[in-house]
C-alpha cells in the first residue's frame, strides 16, 4: 500500500486509477468553478492560533451529530456516482464509515441501492433525497429508507435544476460509460477499476432504475435531472416530505441567513451550510465565509453543519471555530475510494483524524467541544462588507 500522509496523496492516486469521466465528475464545479475553488482557498485565509505550555494529555475529538455519538464531528456527504469511482463504492464507503464511527449518507443518485447498502452494513446510515416530480417515487424512496433503518433524511434543497459542469458534457458522463473509442482507451489504462467493475453487477443508478416510472436511460444526468426533478419544490412541499418521513430531518444547501432562519423555524433537526461543493450556483460565496453569519442567525435553535472545501483536519477545526457543530466531506473521501477502495476511505478518515488531534493539541485544546473562535485568527474582511 502506498504511503498516504495527506488527502492530496489520495487525490493523485484517484486521478491515476479511475476513468477520467468519473475523476472529472468529482473534481468539477459549475461554470467557471470560482465557488468550487473558493471553497478550498478561503480555508487558507484563516489562521490557527498557537498556544504553548498547556497540558495536552487525554485529548478527545469525539462528539455527537443529531444526538448520535461520532468519533469525530464529521460525516460522509452524499455523492452521486460513488459506485462508479470503485466497484460497489457506496458499500465500501459505508463500511469504512461504520468501522470508523462516523455517519455515512447515501445519495439518491447512488449506484448501490438503499437495500444493497443496508444488507452490507449494520450501523444505520442516512439517506439523501432529491425531490422528483413523481411523488410515488418520493413516497417509495422514503418507505424504502425507513425499512432499511435509515436514521435520518438529508433533503437537498440546492439542486432542483443542475448547474452545468462543462467537463461532464464534454466527457459524455454516464453510468456505465458508453463503449466509445475514447472510453475504451481510457479504461484500458485503469485495469484495477475495470477488474472491480467486471466483478459487480452494480453499474447503474440502483435507487432509480426499476423504481421510478418510465426511467430506462439515465445516461445523461443533466437531461434526466431536468426532466424528473421537481422545480416547484418550496417550503410547503418540504413540509409534506417532513410529514411523510416522520423522522430526523437534515436540510442541505443553506447559504443565506433568511433561508437559515426559515429552516430553523421550520423545525429541521440540522442544516448544512453548503453550496453543493461549488457545483450549483457559481459565483456564490464559499461555505466557510457564509458559515459564521448563518450560525449567528440561528443560534442554538438547530445544529449547524457545513460542507465545501474540507481537505484536512485543520479545515474541520476551522469550520468548528467559525460556528459549525459538525462537518461533512465529499471529495476528500471520494479521492480515497477511487485510489484504494474501502481502505482508501479509511485512510482519508484516518488522515483527517490525526490532523484534527495534533492540530487541536498545538492550539492548546484538549476537548474538541471547546475549540472555538479564540483558536483562530480571522482576517477583518473575511465575511465581506457587502452592499445590502
Ligand atoms: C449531484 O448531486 C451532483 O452534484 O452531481
Amino acid at each position: 500500500m502506498p504511503v498516504i500522509t495527506a488527502i492530496e496523496d489520495l487525490k493523485r492516486l484517484h486521478k491515476r486509477r479511475v476513468p477520467r469521466m468519473f475523476f472529472d465528475y468529482c473534481e468539477s464545479g459549475s461554470y467557471t468553478e470560482q465557488t468550487f475553488r473558493d471553497n478550498v482557498s478561503d480555508f487558507g485565509k484563516l489562521r490557527l492560533r498557537q498556544k504553548v505550555a498547556v497540558d495536552m494529555s487525554n485529548r478527545t475529538i469525539a462528539g455527537t451529530m443529531l444526538g448520535q455519538p461520532v468519533t469525530m464531528p464529521l460525516a460522509l456527504a452524499p455523492v452521486g456516482f460513488t459506485g462508479m469511482q470503485s466497484a460497489d463504492g457506496e458499500i465500501k464507503a459505508a463500511r469504512a464509515a461504520e468501522a470508523f464511527g462516523v455517519p455515512f449518507t447515501l445519495s439518491t443518485m447512488s449506484i448501490c441501492s438503499i437495500e444493497d447498502v443496508a444488507a452490507h452494513t449494520s450501523a444505520p446510515f442516512w439517506f439523501q433525497l432529491y425531490v422528483m416530480k413523481d411523488w410515488d417515487f418520493v413516497a417509495s424512496a422514503l418507505d424504502r429508507a425507513r425499512k432499511a433503518g435509515c436514521s435520518a433524511l438529508v433533503l437537498t434543497l440546492d439542486l432542483q435544476i443542475m448547474g452545468q459542469r462543462h467537463k461532464d458534457l464534454k466527457n459524455g458522463l454516464s453510468a456505465p460509460p458508453k463503449p466509445t473509442l475514447a472510453n475504451i482507451i481510457d479504461i484500458a489504462t485503469k485495469w484495477r477499476w475495470a477488474v472491480g467493475m467486471a466483478r459487480t453487477k452494480r453499474h447503474s443508478f440502483g435507487n432509480i432504475v426499476g423504481h421510478a416510472k418510465g426511467v430506462k436511460d439515465l445516461s445523461s444526468l443533466g437531461s434526466w435531472t431536468a426532466e424528473q426533478f421537481d422545480p416547484q419544490l418550496d417550503w410547503g412541499k418540504i413540509a409534506r416530505i417532513r410529514d411523510m418521513w416522520g423522522g430526523k430531518l437534515i436540510l442541505k444547501g443553506v447559504l443565506d441567513e433568511d433561508d437559515a432562519r426559515r429552516a430553523a423555524d421550520f423545525g429541521a433537526d440540522a442544516m448544512i451550510v453548503s453550496n453543493h461543493g461549488g457545483r450549483q450556483l457559481d459565483g456564490a460565496l464559499s461555505s466557510i465565509r457564509r458559515l459564521p453569519s448563518i450560525a449567528r442567525a440561528v443560534g442554538d435553535q438547530v445544529e449547524v453543519w457545513m460542507d465545501g472545501g474540507i481537505r484536512s483536519g485543520q479545515d474541520v477545526l476551522k469550520a468548528l471555530a467559525m460556528g459549525a457543530k459538525a462537518t461533512m466531506i465529499g471529495r476528500s473521501y471520494i479521492y480515497g475510494l477511487g485510489a484504494l477502495g474501502q481502505a482508501g476511505v479509511s485512510a482519508a478518515l484516518e488522515v483527517i483524524r490525526k490532523e484534527i488531534d495534533t492540530t487541536m493539541a498545538l492550539c492548546g485544546e484538549r476537548d474538541i467541544a471547546k475549540f472555538g473562535a479564540h483558536n483562530l485568527m480571522i482576517p477583518m474582511d473575511f465575511e465581506g462588507d457587502w452592499k445590502d
